[in-house]
């Protein structure tokens, strides 16, 4: 065994955890793709090879076996999926997305949620902003544009925290599987009687849309959707609370939140893509050597599970130079990769970057001296999906 494969096979799941970042530079620097045994996946750190990778679905695919999203998302799902079964799942969701479609309907979908939130912590002085904002915001766009309006703010919450527990088990932890196997018992209760009943009377909404967009009987379509359903309920929900959170974070941290507060509607956009570049909330495109395939200097063989990993090729100093794990606001801009690589491209990115400029723009706006509790910073946490596991806030009320 080399010292960089002692090195990986030592590495823990808590310290990717904590901070996966040093690890991954020391793998881009000395072994770009290298096998992390903890968590069985071959990771793949330059951002050239994540592209590639995630890209060539003829030598590499996405069928990961054993898949821990299987399991979690009770079928396949469109994240497993490659070529005609995959298009066909991208033609039920996308009509709903369409930039067109997104810039017409999500501004007065989520500004009324927003501005909801805000006048309950405007005169408080201080927030938890993760539980208190970011997250409700995130849940209760999406379950509005969903057709899910119904289910309140914390269910859908604890859904996510509880449908990630099972999507990250790479470790197949038993305590991890019990949480996760009952969410999508839940989901699966719950869901039941709004699909049928948006089958019935069929309106605008993403769900009902996949349901006339799919095709069989009732219950063929429901199977056929609802894996995909779960993984929206899962990174859609979840991800665009938390990339927010994390660009509020690396604003605060880094003393970069008072340019923002002078000109929100200016600068939002580009506090957000930065933050996507500098924590990706979803870490890894997780795939399959389908053809044996040599990355990063490395023969993989048929069969290899890769965690291609965006987060790592977000830092790449090959791409973005030396400064690359710091956040900064006035980065040049140019695309980074937090939406993921190749046709599996996140459906939700348009509704997401709506959704998460409104959130930061009105915050900085309604709340202009907004700052850091200096005696609890945040704390990250996660290496396939990061975020601030709490943002504690304090402003002039
Ligand atoms: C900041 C927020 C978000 C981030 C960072 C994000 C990130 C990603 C990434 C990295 C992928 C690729 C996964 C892979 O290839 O394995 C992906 C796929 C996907 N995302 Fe998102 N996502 C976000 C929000 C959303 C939202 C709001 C929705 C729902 C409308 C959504 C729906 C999807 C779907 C359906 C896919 C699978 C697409 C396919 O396989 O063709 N995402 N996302």
């Amino acid at each position: 065994m080399s010292a960089i494969e002692e090195w990986a096979s030592r590495i823990t799941v808590e310290q990717l955890d904590t901070d996966p970042y040093p690890i991954y530079a020391r793998m881009r620097r000395e072994a770009p793709v290298c096998f992390v045994p903890a968590v069985g996946l071959w990771f793949v750190t330059r951002w050239a090879d994540v592209d590639f990778a995630a890209s060539h679905t003829d030598r590499i695919d996405s069928a990961v076996s054993p898949s821990p999203l299987n399991r979690v998302m009770g079928g396949p799902s469109i994240l497993v999926l490659d070529g005609e079964p995959q298009k066909k799942l991208r033609a039920m969701l996308d009509p709903s997305l369409r930039p067109r479609v997104v810039e017409a309907t999500s501004p007065d979908l989520v500004a009324p949620i927003v501005e909801g939130l805000l006048d309950a912590l405007a005169d408080r002085g201080e927030a938890e902003l993760m539980s208190e904002y970011f997250e409700p915001i995130s849940v209760l766009s999406l379950g509005s544009m969903l057709g899910l309006a119904e289910i309140d703010g914390d269910t859908l919450r604890r859904w996510f925290h509880g449908l990630a527990q099972g999507a990250v088990n790479f470790e197949d932890d038993p305590a991890r599987w019990e949480i996760a196997d009952a969410t999508g018992e839940e989901i699966d209760r719950t869901l039941a009687p709004i699909l049928e009943r948006l089958w019935e009377v069929p309106d605008a909404s993403t769900i009902s849309t996949m349901l006339q967009h799919a095709e069989g009987s009732f219950d063929e379509r429901v199977a056929t959707i609802l894996p995909t359903l779960k993984v929206i309920l899962l990174g859609g929900m979840q991800e665009p609370g938390h990339a927010a959170g994390t660009t509020v974070a690396g604003l605060l941290e880094s003393g970069q939140a008072g340019a923002v507060a002078l000109d929100p509607a200016g600068l939002a956009r580009d506090a957000i893509e930065e933050g996507l570049r500098w924590v990706a909330p979803i870490g890894t495109q997780t795939r399959r050597v389908r053809v044996e395939t040599e990355l990063g200097g490395v023969p993989l063989p048929v069969g290899a599970n890769l965690g291609a990993l965006v987060s790592s090729a977000n830092r790449d100093e090959e791409v973005w130079g030396p400064t690359a794990d710091a956040y900064d606001l006035a980065r040049p801009s140019r695309n980074h990769g937090a939406f993921g690589f190749g046709p599996h491209f996140c459906s939700g990115h348009h509704f997401s970057r709506v959704q998460m400029r409104i959130a930061v723009q009105r915050l900085f706006e309604r709340l202009p001296s907004l700052r850091s509790d200096p005696d609890r910073p945040p704390v990250f946490n996660g290496w396939e999906f990061r975020a601030p596991q709490h943002l504690h806030v304090h402003w002039d009320a």
